[in-house]
């Protein structure tokens, strides 16, 4: 296999490293906007040359963003070239149209990588997705709102303070809306539910409540209550509906969740037969992220069909079955309510927007 890297930051260098030296793929140019001295293959600015020659049969994509990189894709799959990307920002945005044209130019398509970073994660899921029928995916795929919740837990420094912590430790980016604010979290639930599932869901359907309004009396709140609080994904099927959402979830303390601590993630799904399988592990992070885009490089050059799944059925998200106890918190201080929908604890926050509100789903024990 000749492989076309597409940018070489964080994971696209991790990657590079782990390929040299294999005797069954090897990465023979790279696409930089600056030198690349240290490189022993072909460097180019132009993406038309590594459209034009006809030995690369493999890009793998680790640039990030929306564009150059999905025109890059389509144009890559048009000419025959299998994909390897780890941009759940891309795969979430054009999920159906990229599915589509891989299936019609017959080439592979794998986003391993995009969620759960090292964690094998959407493999595992399209495996158990043929052996039975799944009705649940669940789980913490964000690390850097991990590292600062259990750093704000354990020590009971303020939100403001870990976020800096964070970004000095280099697990949050300058602007850290994406991961506070559940986005990230997000993207990386809608490729899992839509390998699951066997379903098309689009992002901006999920409900999406973060951890920037938390503050040292909820933690408080919460060390009372024997609870630890995780930014928590959740999808379930229930009779054809799909319902989806982000929020932050209030787990007992000696649960396998509440003691996912620092920037690790730990996903579960459920199938109707075989129950619960977790999977837990560096959800991000070169070497890691790296190793799934070439364990996808791996499956390719040896003849995985062209993608996860063969269905992408368009899906409403419904989130009106779905019910759950909450803590809420709002001007007057945080309460527990009795059994509501996930729909009705989200309209409830949205009716309190402008107050100082924080919403919490409790696990049930
Ligand atoms: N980092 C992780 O732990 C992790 C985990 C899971 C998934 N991912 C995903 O992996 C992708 C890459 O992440 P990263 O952390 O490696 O990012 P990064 O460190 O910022 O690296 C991005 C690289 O792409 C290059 N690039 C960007 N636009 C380009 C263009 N138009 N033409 C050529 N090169 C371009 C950049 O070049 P310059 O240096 O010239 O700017 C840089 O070398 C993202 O989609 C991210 O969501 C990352």
């Amino acid at each position: 296999m000749n492989i076309a890297l597409l940018g070489f930051g964080t994971v696209g260098r991790a990657f590079y490293e782990l390929a040299l030296g294999r005797g069954d793929l090897r990465v023979t140019t790279v696409l930089s906007r600056r030198a690349r001295p240290e490189l022993r293959c072909t460097v180019t600015d132009r993406f038309e040359d590594i459209l034009r020659d006809r030995s690369i049969d493999t890009v793998v994509e680790v640039m990030g963003g929306l564009e150059p990189a999905y025109g890059y894709l389509c144009e890559a799959m048009r000419a025959g070239k299998h994909i390897v990307t780890a941009n759940k920002q891309l795969m979430c945005a054009h999920y159906d149209e990229l599915l589509t044209l891989a299936q019609e130019c017959g080439v592979s398509l794998r986003c391993t990588a995009a969620a759960g970073g090292g964690i094998p994660w959407l493999t595992s899921l399209s495996r158990a997705a043929r052996l039975d029928e799944l009705t649940a995916v669940g789980g913490i795929l964000n690390g850097t709102t991990n590292y600062m919740l259990s750093a704000m837990t354990a020590s009971g420094t303020d939100y403001t303070t870990c976020l800096r912590e964070a970004q000095a430790l280099g697990y949050a980016e300058a602007d850290p809306t994406a991961d506070v604010e559940g986005y990230d979290a997000r993207r990386k639930l809608v490729l899992s539910a839509n390998l699951a599932f066997g379903v098309s869901v689009r992002e901006e359907e999920i409900p999406c409540f973060g951890i920037s309004s938390v503050d040292a009396a909820d933690f408080a709140a919460w060390r009372e209550m024997g609870r630890v609080c995780k930014l928590f994904v959740r999808a379930e099927r229930h009779d054809g509906r799909i319902s989806a959402f982000v929020c932050p979830t209030l787990f007992p303390t000696a649960s396998p969740v509440a003691q996912t601590n620092g920037t690790g993630n730990l996903v579960t799904l459920r199938g109707a037969r075989f129950g619960e399988l977790s999977f837990s592990g560096a959800g991000a992070g070169g070497y890691p992220t790296g190793s799934s885009v070439l364990s996808d490089c791996v499956d390719i050059a040896e003849g995985c069909p062209s993608f996860y799944v063969t269905r992408h059925e368009p899906k409403p998200i419904d989130n009106s079955a779905a019910v759950s106890r909450f803590y809420l918190r709002t001007g007057d201080g945080g309460t527990c309510t009795g059994p509501i929908t996930v729909a009705e604890a989200f309209a409830r926050i949205e009716r309190a927007r402008g107050e100082q509100v924080f919403l919490a789903r409790l696990e049930e024990e």
